[in-house]
């Protein structure tokens, strides 16, 4: 294999990115991001590496997500809260009904670029060149806003630098305290349903701390019932961005790409011989790779060979997205490829990329019960093979939209209207998250007896 470097890529053909037609603007941008201080400290990626061990092995389990993509006009402390606080919830479940400490990773503070299925995007006649998220082009439909400018890249990210420390600030400040489980609750008026549900957790969880307090056991005392470890991931898709924030560690000399704790690469440029595969193999990070109905076994094992060559334990993260009617019919065959060839691999399923539908009235949208559907597929499939499911990966917000159909409040088609923010895939409110998680949380108790 030739030499890598954090810009070999580019000696290697690759897919999805943007043209930019002022290439000047472009290096001058590149070399100012490549002085802009790191996103995260190598260490922390060593660490999540660990618990991604963990997971894999079915010691924690791993949540992942956030926004299909985050957006410069939904950039508000509020937003960034209320997904965090989801987080908590979610996990506040899932630990409390099956024991299994939850990994966090936000689909956050860089989470902006896009793959598209078309180059092109046509209305009312009119063709422009697609959106591909807010760090390369705008979303209005116009000439002018789709034109890709480098300049985006540091409005993108500035605006993960705020992320990550608000992040930190809500992880470590004081909002993370087990103390405050009832203050997550998002409670939405209309849904009390999954609130109740929740109080009714969140209570039991109070009870068990007021009687760990009185045997000398608080979060005053211990670090780990204040605090929290929350990370970051995004697809590592705009390669020039990548590599202005790959860097050399300097305890162990490795590259990381300081840019988020986890990257992972998208199910349209996973090719064996392309750009992206050739960039992620030389980053010592936590990495993922998106696994749908066009994954070969035989491609999967070449693939884990050339991004974990060593088999270290918390490197590789297959996520699987066949969709709900796929995964039974797709997956045993990867799973059985990675068992034959002794690979370590943590499992998640992402429910959501397989399952998105276009409705009638022009909605691109999901149904909770497909979603419901793809991951009981998964948890059986890995039940059957005797191996582990290790983690989920959603496109999820702590906000009160309606995105996505269905779930225990029921969305029609007719109510996406209301409340349909999302600048690229729908997203699980708060509400359906907490019902996922309510699901995942009795199948982990399941698996432990
Ligand atoms: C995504 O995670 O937003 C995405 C585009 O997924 P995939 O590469 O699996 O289609
Ligand atoms: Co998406």
């Amino acid at each position: 294999m030739s030499t890598w470097s954090p810009s070999s890529w580019r000696n290697f053909p690759i897919l999805q990115q943007p043209t930019y037609p002022n290439q000047e603007a472009l290096k001058r941008v590149e070399e100012q991001l490549k002085n802009y201080p790191p996103l995260v400290f190598a260490g922390e990626a060593r660490n999540l590496k660990k618990q991604l061990a963990l997971a894999s092995e079915g010691k924690a389990f791993l949540l992942q997500g956030g926004d299909c993509a985050e957006s410069f006009s939904e950039f508000k402390a509020d937003n960034i809260r209320d997904t965090f606080k989801l987080f908590l919830q979610m996990s506040a479940v899932m630990t409390y009904a099956s024991g299994t400490p939850v990994v966090k990773i936000g689909r956050m503070g860089g989470q902006f670029a896009k793959p598209r299925s078309s180059d092109e995007e046509t209305v009312n006649g009119i063709t422009l060149p697609s959106y591909r998220g807010d760090i390369i082009n705008g979303n209005d439909f116009t000439a002018d806003a789709r034109i890709p400018d480098p300049e985006r890249m540091v409005k993108a990210y500035n605006q993960s630098v705020a992320t990550l420390n608000l992040l930190r600030a809500f992880a470590t400040g004081g909002l993370a305290d087990l103390k405050q489980v009832n203050e997550w609750n998002l409670g939405f008026a209309s849904q009390k349903e999954m609130s109740n549900k929740y109080e009714e957790l969140a209570n039991g969880i109070g009870d068990s701390l007021r009687f760990m307090e009185a045997c000398g056991v608080s979060s005053k005392t211990y670090r780990t019932l204040r605090e929290t470890d929350f990370y970051t991931a995004h697809e590592a898709l705009l390669l020039p961005y990548e590599e202005a924030f790959t860097r050399q560690d300097s305890i162990t000399g490795e590259w990381y790409d300081v840019s988020a704790h986890m990257l992972w690469i998208g199910d349209r440029t996973r090719q064996l011989d392309g750009a992206h595969i050739e960039y992620m193999r030389g980053i010592q990070n936590p990495i993922g790779v998106k696994a749908g109905p066009s994954m070969d076994p035989d491609d999967l094992i070449k693939l884990i060979d050339i991004l974990n060559p060593e088999n270290e334990a918390g490197r590789m993260n297959v996520i699987v997205r066949m969709g709900a009617d796929g995964v039974a019919e797709g997956m045993p065959k990867l799973v059985q490829a990675v068992e034959r060839e002794g690979k370590k691999v943590l499992w998640s399923c992402d429910p959501m990329h397989g399952n998105t539908v276009k409705t009638s009235n022009g909605y691109k949208t999901r149904a909770v019960e497909s979603v419901l559907k793809e991951m009981k597929q998964f948890f059986q499939v890995h039940k059957a093979e005797g191996t582990v499911a290790g983690g989920v990966h959603f496109e999820m917000t702590g906000k009160n939209v309606t995105e996505c159909i269905g779930g225990s409040f029921q969305i029609s088609e007719d109510d996406l209207k209301a409340r349909y923010h999302t600048h690229c895939d729908p997203r699980l409110n708060a509400d359906q998250s907490l019902e996922l998680a309510f699901m995942i949380a009795d199948t982990l108790k399941e698996a432990k007896k």
